[in-house]
């Protein structure tokens, strides 16, 4: 896939996810060291990974998972573009523990809990770039994933689960990864032009 495509077409999987063919770690290992090839604030390179293949652990952390996705739901009320994005989050949901391999994305440290813009920023502005860089690699070489966080709502109990020390190592993504099944690899939808977001000198927005 050329960069172009590579970067419009990388969506959030989760109906393409192949719930039946495994996912083998050199793979994984291959999506991580570019996901490492990501910046981050003084080069600090904060992320670590654990990676869960073992069914037992996988329905635990689905049971946390779907707790937290159906707190979320239960606390909004959608707008009508959302619902499909929203069925989709559910079947992921109902299907969490089927998926090859869970991602549990870290970063050393724990969140600054009253941030000024600029720790906030360096915080996890050096952590994400990364989990898109994880999701592009998945995606060149016929993977995928969502990035997810419903989960983090029990994020002590995964922590004791995985053996994470949670003072000073905070999670924050899972990347549910699978083989894609076949299907059309159009460019993300629903994303308004950048036109319309852009100003030009001044914020006129
Ligand atoms: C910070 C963040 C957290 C997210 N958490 C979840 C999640 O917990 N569960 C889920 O199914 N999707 C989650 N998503 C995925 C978004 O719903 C998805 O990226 C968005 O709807 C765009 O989807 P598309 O690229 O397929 O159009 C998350 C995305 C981001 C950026």
């Amino acid at each position: 896939m050329n960069g172009i495509d590579l970067l419009t077409t990388t969506r959030a999987f989760r109906r393409r996810l192949d719930l039946t063919r495994p996912v083998d770690r050199r793979d994984l290992l291959d999506c991580l060291d570019i996901a490492v090839h990501a910046p981050s604030g003084t080069n600090r390179q904060p992320w670590r990974f654990v990676v869960i293949q073992e069914p037992a652990v996988k329905a635990r952390i689905a049971e946390y998972y779907r707790k937290g996705f159906g707190a979320y739901l239960s606390a909004r009320a959608p707008r009508p573009d959302q619902l499909a994005d929203l069925a989709s989050g559910r079947y992921l949901a109902d299907h969490l523990h089927e998926i090859p391999a869970l991602v549990v994305v870290c970063s050393l440290g724990r969140p600054p809990a009253d941030p000024s813009p600029l720790r906030g920023a360096s915080y996890y502005g050096s952590i994400y770039p990364a989990v898109w860089n994880f999701l592009l690699a998945l995606h060149d070489r016929g993977l995928g994933a969502t990035m997810t966080t419903a989960h983090l709502a029990y994020e002590r109990e995964i922590a004791e689960l995985l053996g994470i020390p949670f003072d000073e190592v905070a999670q924050v993504a899972m990347l549910p990864v699978a083989h894609l099944r076949p299907g059309p690899t159009a460019a993300a939808p629903r994303r308004i032009p950048a036109a319309e977001l852009t100003s030009w000198d001044r914020w006129t927005l």
